[in-house]
């Protein structure tokens, strides 16, 4: 039974590839070669058998006695592992890992060694690869200043700091390292047992991304953008979590600032349209209505007079009339009355027919609504519509202007396009003491639409706006 089995064993050895397989008699000489060791080495098997195994080792080798140490070593120790460069029958190297036996038959003497040698040129390559690339990306993560991203253990200390951790939380590595990362949070938050629940969820769902108050190191708080990542080894045991950390502070001081001063200028726009109103109503119904009554009194009192006072009277009655126009057109101006009754196009028209021909100006007005804008959108466009035509008259030089209207996407677009002599002046960067153009774009987007300018010198200009029908959809 023994000697079939030997004989397979024999076979196996022999045609193994990816193994060389060899025996050294006692003194290192090769008495025996496989398909393997051709193959990694390069020698045929007449080639090699009855030379010493130093031939495989590098010079360098050779002058340290390693081959001799190593034959010593598995002699004493039974066996020896170890990995170096090797050389070919072609004088080439590769990288082996060699198993060398000491080999003693049934009555203990020494017969020889047994050698298997791996080329391992190729895992090694990939090997060294893989930890250039991850010594890389070590250092890329290392020297980050943007981004604190550091290591946390299953358990939630840090194992790992980078120079962004470093510049955002104040911490120097050793400070840190080995600390729990719950010192990252305020006292409310750990006393609600925040780090411990992201860590919870993180792990569940492999992420998390969190907005909130930290800690630094010197106790001052900055606004936090986190995204905790729990880390898996290739066998998926739970190794740890990645954690990014981005400070926002300036971003959201920044952003806040930004929606408080619009919400601000909103704020003034809506109070300017209903302080306009109010004077307007109170003009209407208190002066002109009395002033009016006046002129009825005066009438009654001419008709009594005799002859030479009457004409004094008739000339008072006169101003009076006078007056009460004025005042007609100062309520028309502070709320145009066309707006609430008739509508936006109305109104327009209204204005347009009022005070473009004396400021010289031809103009036409298009429009294609199909639907009404609210109210608050009529004001708004009426009174960038405004804006833009007095900027026509101030600056422009025109000869004609165009004002269209159209329903667009759930609302309503203006544009009002003169032939002037244009302006390198930009919505965005009016100069230092001009507000016009802030107002409109302001105006348009507290009521959550657009605004923009275009012009080219000598090529006339075009204001176009849009405003939403219904403000709060749009959000
Ligand atoms: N239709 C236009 N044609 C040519 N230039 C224009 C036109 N509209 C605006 N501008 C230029 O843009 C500048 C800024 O306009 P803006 O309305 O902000 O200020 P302003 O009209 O000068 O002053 P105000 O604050 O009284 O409106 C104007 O001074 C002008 O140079
Ligand atoms: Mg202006």
């Amino acid at each position: 039974m023994d000697e079939p089995a030997g004989d397979d064993l024999g076979l196996l050895v022999r045609g193994v590839l990816d193994y060389a397989i060899f025996m050294l008699d006692p003194t290192g000489r090769v008495v025996s070669w496989n398909a393997g060791a051709e193959r990694i080495k390069g020698y045929r098997a007449e080639e090699i058998i009855g030379q010493h195994f130093s031939v495989f080792y590098p010079p360098e080798e050779i002058a340290a006695r390693k081959p001799e140490r190593e034959l010593e070593t598995a002699l004493i120790d039974g066996r020896l592992e170890d990995e170096g460069w090797r050389l070919r029958k072609d004088g080439t190297r590769f990288w082996a890992n060699v198993v060398i036996t000491a080999l003693f038959d049934d009555a203990g003497n020494h017969r020889g060694f047994g050698k298997v040698t791996r080329d391992m040129t190729e895992r090694r390559t990939a090997e060294q690869a893989l930890r250039e690339s991850e010594e890389r990306f070590r250092l890329l993560v290392q020297d980050v200043v943007d981004y604190g991203i550091f290591m946390l253990d299953p358990g939630g200390r840090i194992v790992s700091w980078n120079a962004g951790a470093q510049r955002i939380k104040g911490y120097r590595a050793e400070e840190i390292i080995g600390q729990h990362f719950s010192v990252f949070y305020p006292p409310e938050e750990i006393a609600a047992r925040k780090p411990e629940r992201e860590l919870e969820t993180a792990l569940i769902d492999g992420r998390l991304e969190d907005e909130g108050w930290r800690l630094r190191k010197d106790g001052t708080r900055f606004w936090a953008n986190v995204v905790i990542t729990a880390l898996f080894d290739d066998a998926g045991n739970h190794r740890g979590f990645g954690k990014v950390t981005r400070d926002m502070t300036e971003r959201r001081t920044a952003e806040r600032a930004l929606v408080q001063r619009s919400r601000l200028v909103g704020h003034l726009v809506d109070a300017q349209e209903v302080e306009r109103r109010r004077i307007a109503w109170d003009v209407h119904d208190d002066s002109i209505q009395s002033m009016v009554a006046v002129g009825m009194r005066l009438q009654l009192l001419a008709d009594r007079l005799p002859e030479e006072h009457r004409e004094g009277l008739y000339t008072l009655d006169e101003s009076v009339r006078a007056a009460v126009g004025r005042l007609r057109t100062l309520v028309s101006r502070l709320r145009p009355p066309d707006l609430d009754r008739h509508g936006l196009v109305i109104a327009l028209a209204g204005h347009l027919e009022e005070v473009l021909p004396g400021w010289g100006l031809e103009y036409t007005l298009r429009h294609d609504l199909t639907a009404e804008p609210t109210s608050e959108a009529a004001v708004t466009g009426y009174r960038i519509c405004q804006e833009a035509l007095t900027n026509v008259h101030k600056h422009a030089r025109a000869a004609r202007v165009e004002v269209s209207l159209s329903t667009v996407d759930r609302g309503t677009l203006f544009r009002v396009t003169d032939d002037g002599v244009g302006t390198a002046v930009t919505g965005t960067d009016p100069g230092r003491d001009h507000f016009g153009l802030i107002e409109m774009r302001e105006r348009a987007e507290s009521a959550h639409g657009w605004w923009s300018m275009s012009s080219r010198p000598g090529e006339g200009t075009s204001v176009e706006f849009w405003l939403p029908s219904a403000p709060d959809e749009q959000r």
